[in-house]
């Protein structure tokens, strides 16, 4: 007799809930799958294919979450499944290294080494340290920041979110802009003071906080183009600027590619920079979500020389257990490898489609809003105009989002569920999915409409 196994799997969202109340904290093992700021019992998923994600209930919904980004060719894409059961059967890893690792820096090392127009050679990366998540990533990366300058303080942006580790929780966005709090208990008031935090697409603030503290910064870190306080890109030039301000006062600029990695792009939001004419020089640039194909990997890259100060030839440390694990960077490889130019012909067709057809379908019931978009990646905010930082970001009205995300779901749709993330398409979002997302934008707006802000 036990008290907590019951041998059944739950068979509705509302037992599934029930029983991971008890065993979880609030039944979830990330803040944002709660729908706290939505309201009502989360929806457990089963199974996912191409555009669609099955529930317990086994009700289907077209997807655009998208597993928070990594699964850019659709769920269980049989060729990243092949690739994932294949390094399975040689094993689930060994603490050792292994050749899937070399493939996979390869890979990227390509993808980010672009031929500019006159002919030149422009390189994202130099080299590549795997990590198991985003969060280590970017907390590696402000280590050795911290280790190659010598200084201690870091400058981030308000809305910008970097991952959990302490120094980059205070004004966060995702999940902390979603919970409406400024920052983490349990964080020491030490910790908190080595980051300072101004306001994004804003270039007074930068001068400001160099001229003030220049000598003490040992980062600027920055979401290539910020997307978790909704999509909010960086004005043109702006995250040149980062790089040249940081350079010209002895700091390094880390832009975090994360969420934007091998999305925005085959190069990244960097890729992109680097076609328009606005290229930068970041010296680190930490990748998660797509790297690892749906399992738990990313990376930091950079210069040589900097990140050959990582353990074991340099004096920084980082390690894990679980890094560069074979099954997550055979998967990853396999996702990249299906990541060509038609994937990201397609991201674009089916963003515009879809965020066009909201946009419509919310304009005919009169509501307030715009569509903001960082390539192909968008999310709706609603106000008038699309906000260039946090505090405009959240100058919306955010009490239509709730009925707005809930019309969706019941009509088949499954969003982020907050105002403050951004809205994943992939390359398996065909015409069938496409028209059932639009099917249900009448509704969803028409909920939006009648919406009413909580007293
Ligand atoms: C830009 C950015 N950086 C870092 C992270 C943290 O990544 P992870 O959740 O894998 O720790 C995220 C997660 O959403 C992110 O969007």
């Amino acid at each position: 007799m036990t008290r907590f196994i019951s041998g059944r799997t739950p068979t509705t969202n509302a037992e599934a809930f029930e029983r991971a109340l008890v065993v979880t904290p609030g039944g979830v093992n990330s803040p944002v799958r709660a729908f706290r700021s939505v309201g009502g019992t989360p929806v457990f998923l089963a199974s996912g294919h191409g555009p669609y994600v099955t529930d317990v209930e086994g009700k289907e919904y077209v997807d655009l979450v998208g597993q928070w980004g990594p699964a850019l060719l659709g769920h269980a894409h049989p060729d990243v499944i092949a690739a994932a059961h294949a390094a399975v059967d040689r094993g689930l890893g060994f603490g050792a290294v292994s050749t899937g690792e070399v493939e996979l820096a390869e890979l990227v090392l390509d993808r980010l080494t672009l031929t500019s127009a006159d002919g030149a050679e422009r390189r994202g990366i130099e080299k590549l340290r795997l990590v198991s998540t985003g969060t280590e990533a970017t907390m590696t990366a402000i280590r050795l920041a911290r280790g190659a300058t010598g200084r201690p303080l870091l400058v981030k942006f308000a809305g910008h979110y970097h991952g959990h580790s302490d120094s980059l929780l205070s004004e966060a966005g995702s999940g902390i802009a979603t919970l409406g709090i400024p920052g983490s208990a349990g964080i020491t008031p030490e910790t908190a003071a080595q980051t300072i935090v101004i306001p994004y697409n804003d270039e007074d603030a930068l001068a400001e906080v160099f001229t003030s503290h220049g000598d003490r910064i040992a980062a600027v870190i920055t979401e290539a183009a910020a997307a978790n306080m909704g999509v909010v890109p960086p004005k043109p030039g702006f995250n040149r600027l980062l790089a040249d301000t940081a350079h010209a006062h002895g700091a390094l600029l880390i832009a975090d590619e994360v969420m934007t990695g091998f999305r925005s792009t085959a190069a990244g939001w960097w890729g992109l920079e680097e076609a328009a004419g606005t290229g930068y020089d970041a010296d680190l640039t930490t990748f998660g979500k797509i790297i690892g194909g749906g399992l738990p990997l990313a990376g930091l890259g950079g210069r040589a020389e900097i990140l050959d100060l990582l353990a074991p030839l340099g004096p920084v440390y980082q390690a894990g257990t679980l890094s560069g694990n074979p099954v997550a960077v055979a998967t990853g490889a396999a996702m990249l490898r299906g990541a060509g130019p038609e994937v990201y012909g397609q991201l674009p067709r089916v963003a515009r489609t879809i965020a066009d057809g909201l946009s419509s379908a919310l304009s005919a019931e009169g509501v307030a809003h715009t569509v903001a978009w960082a390539g192909s990646q968008f999310s709706i905010f609603f106000r008038d105009s699309p906000p260039q930082n946090y505090a405009e970001a959240q100058a919306q009205d955010t009490w239509r989002f709730g009925p707005f995300f809930h019309a969706m779901l019941e009509h088949g749709v499954s969003l982020p569920p907050s105002v403050y993330e951004a809205w994943f398409v992939s390359a398996a979002h065909d015409d069938a999915a496409v028209e059932r997302v639009l099917a249900a934008a009448a509704p969803a707006a028409r909920a939006a409409a009648a919406a009413t802000p909580a007293l």
